[in-house]
């Protein structure tokens, strides 16, 4: 088994490229992706910079250039359910693209023909990701994260998106990720601490809790790979 784990931004992967052993940098496609080790088990880690087509690049390197056969993503997002709170993690269990529109022709929010709108993530590693937070006593919420290519700091926005998608968390890469690995038949698994509420002090909180958020999201990716690796 080799692990691709992926994040958005350097702050999302950081804390996890520095835990590493016999790293390994390689640059390409305009990329830095970090192959090495954590307790035994391969990795690949990279960030992709934001948004929904660097992901997909991302992603697509990952598992056809690096060979990577499992895929985590670690990152923060903005929280559209009330019960989740700043530093709270949250597994999608699926994830839509609120911003793709073709409503025009009849179709839903989030759908284009030969798509889904909502795209279902590995329930395997939803399951180690349960036993990990069961053993370390965290609290772990699983819902729907909705990704677009904006950053929501607008309240009614956010409600619009948790009222047509049913999501409870929103961010700007998991739903292409979760193209690419359905496409390509890849188990994934998308993983978010929450940053901000992606309402009027999204901007602010971003910036004050991104740092911290991504530190909580990136040791439990990396107690999830050791918990992979002991299985
Ligand atoms: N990631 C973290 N917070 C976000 C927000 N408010 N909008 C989009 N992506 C985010």
């Amino acid at each position: 088994m080799k692990i691709a784990i992926m994040g958005a931004m350097p702050e999302e992967v950081e804390p996890i490229v520095s835990q590493l052993d016999n790293l390994k940098k390689t640059v390409y496609a305009a990329n830095t992706y970090y192959e090495g080790s954590y307790k035994g088990q391969e990795v690949v880690v990279a960030y992709s910079k934001i948004g929904k087509v660097f992901a997909t690049l991302t992603a697509t390197i990952l598992i056809e250039k690096f060979n990577c056969d499992t895929l985590l993503f670690s990152g923060v997002a903005g929280a559209i359910s009330d019960d989740l709170k700043i530093g709270d993690l949250i597994i999608a269990d699926g994830l839509c693209q609120h911003d793709l529109d073709i409503t025009a022709f009849g179709h839903p929010y989030g759908f284009v023909p030969e798509g889904e709108v909502c795209i279902p993530t590995d329930v395997s590693l939803r399951n180690i990701a349960k036993e990990v937070a069961s053993n370390k006593g965290l609290t772990l919420k699983e819902g729907v994260i909705a990704t677009g290519d904006q950053f929501v700091a607008n309240a009614e926005r956010k409600d619009w998106i948790g009222d047509t998608f049913k999501a409870a968390a929103l961010e700007m890469e998991g739903a292409s990720v979760a193209v690419v690995c359905s496409a390509l038949d890849i188990p994934f698994f998308i993983l978010r601490a929450i940053s901000d509420s992606a309402d009027m002090d999204a901007s602010f909180n971003f910036d004050e809790f991104l740092e911290s958020s991504a530190k909580i999201s990136a040791n439990f990716i990396l107690s999830m790979v050791a918990a992979i690796q002991a299985e």
